[in-house]
């Protein structure tokens, strides 16, 4: 136990918190770092509280990322024309605001940066909470990671093979190459990361205004050949939507962001809720604008051949500028990664501290102040799940075992309505909401495995299921053996990366 006499260092990029204490135990003066928050988007932390405009653009600049470029593939495939797959971003877009609404609620009445896993807590106890935190250790986070590293890869090799589909070989070592490198830069600086990432963020919002633009022009011009019939040649099931709505949802992933900094925010009734209304909107009429525009150069036939869309659309569209699609297309989904590695390193960071994970994953680099060993451990995931898997197997991969937690904060908020009362709800929204919201996850979770019944889905729920033997063995019974086994690997780890706990005498 420590008195904390305040002050805090202000480091905004890294949002770390030092606080100075004194040790009754020792009577020394201690210095306590700790990481507050977690979320993608590193430029928002060089501003003060955050107001509604940076919550906007926190929301849409985590959403926008690689989606957008690689999607409309699988949105189509899984619809068969263009009038059910221009109805299914709208839909996915829907889907998202209703999830952030559920999110507004529990994050008004649980005031914690932390997203899910306090609201599972808070509902159901430490053991679904955290089968939650493992989940996305394990699963979510490195292998959004290798997703949109993955994408990354797809553009930048693509126009280095004109007029044909580029091999998986040169994409996967890219893909590797760009994790490695991100996860090096995040390790040794996140100033370096956070000045890129401002960078990252411009490019993708000029990139998807250009496509935009562009398509707007042309549907001015006539080109609406595409359009006539649209609803020609679709195959619709009930499954395969299911599918379908996975590629769309991925790229309106982040709808959450907002959750993790509910501390942070100005106001917090007032702008949870209308950066939200506001926020998850515009991305879903920009995505389905970006959408129109593929469809205005593109038959249905010809977009799903293509590997990189929008570099199809550049080559049609913006001769002679047409590197510069694949080129801010790269940055966008380049700053997209770094954003998902700041995250995670963050995720797992604060997971290991509250004893749930390895204690060595908890460690700061004492050079830098990173937390180095989390940020390699994701960056090591993230390159064992490219190996095997394909883009398509990956999404589908963390589509069901995200959507499977979606469902249960959601179910959470339901249940939170009925059982705790006593619980003050500044912004409530309707009961039906996370009715709707559990429906629909379970509904996705389901429909993909009855469509296309994979392994992949049996591995995830039983790696998932596997935290929990993880957890008796490691959080509830904590053998004494694991800490005499662990504690000479722990050691080398630490001097290795030059980690200590995060918490240093002086
Ligand atoms: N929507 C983003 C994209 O299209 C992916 C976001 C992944 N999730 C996250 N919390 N970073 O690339």
């Amino acid at each position: 136990p420590s008195e904390s006499s305040g002050g805090q260092l202000k480091i905004p990029w890294l949002y770390l918190k030092r606080e100075r204490s004194f040790s009754r135990s020792s009577g020394q003066q201690c210095i306590t770092f700790s990481y507050c928050t977690q979320t993608d988007c590193l430029f928002f932390f060089s501003w003060e509280k955050v107001g509604l405009l940076s919550g906007i653009s926190l929301i849409v600049g985590t959403m926008i990322g690689s989606g957008i470029f690689i999607s409309p593939k699988s949105v189509l495939a899984n619809t068969g024309a263009v009038g059910p797959s221009l109805i299914l971003w709208a839909v996915a877009g829907i889907i998202s605001t209703l999830g952030a609404l559920c999110y507004a609620d529990l994050g008004t009445m649980i005031v914690k940066s932390g997203g899910e896993y306090y609201y599972i807590f808070e509902a159901f106890g430490s053991i679904p909470a955290f089968l939650y935190s493992w989940m996305s250790i394990t699963v979510s986070k490195p292998s959004s990671f290798a997703i949109i590293s993955l994408s990354f890869a797809e553009y930048a090799v693509t126009p280095f093979y004109p007029g044909c589909v580029p091999p998986q070989m040169p994409i996967k070592c890219l893909a590797a190459t760009a994790i490695v490198l991100i996860t090096l830069v995040n390790s040794f600086s996140v100033k370096l990361a956070s000045y890129a990432q401002n960078f990252f963020t411009f490019a993708k919002l000029a990139i998807v205004a250009v496509i935009i633009v562009a398509g707007l022009v042309l549907l001015a011009q006539g080109n609406t050949q595409n359009f006539k019939n649209s609803f020609d040649g679709a195959h619709i099931s009930f499954s395969a939507i299911g599918l379908g709505l996975y590629g769309g949802l991925w790229s309106y992933d982040g709808w959450n962001q907002l959750n993790f900094i509910t501390e942070e925010l100005k106001n917090p009734y007032r702008n949870l809720p209308l950066a939200i209304i506001i926020g998850i909107p515009s991305v879903t009429v920009c995505y389905i604008l970006v959408n129109v525009a593929y469809f205005t150069v593109m038959t249905p036939t010809e977009l799903l051949q293509s590997s990189a869309v929008a570099v199809t659309f550049g080559d049609r569209v913006l001769t002679p500028a047409t590197w510069i699609v694949p080129l801010f297309v790269v940055f966008s989904t380049f700053g997209a990664a770094n954003g998902s590695c700041f995250t995670a390193g963050r995720l797992t960071y604060v997971t290991a501290r509250e004893g749930h994970m390895l204690k060595i994953l908890a460690y700061i680099n004492v050079k830098h102040l990173t937390p180095a060993p989390a940020l390699i451990f994701n960056g090591m995931l993230a390159i064992i799940y490219i190996i095997p898997a394909d883009l398509t197997t990956l999404l589908n991969y963390f589509s069901f075992s995200v959507w499977i937690f979606y469902g249960l904060t959601s179910f959470s908020l339901i249940y939170l309505h009925f059982a705790r009362k006593d619980l003050e709800r500044p912004v409530k929204v309707p009961v039906i909401i996370p009715v709707i919201m559990t429906l629909l996850s379970i509904y996705l979770v389901f429909a993909p495995i009855i469509e296309q019944p994979e392994l992949a889905y049996l591995y995830c729920t039983l790696f998932i299921l596997g935290g929990l033997i993880i957890y008796f063995l490691f959080v509830h019974l904590r053998f004494s053996w694991t800490r005499t086994l662990m504690n000479p690997i722990t050691k080398h780890i630490q001097l290795l990366l030059e980690a200590a706990p995060p918490e240093s005498q002086i």
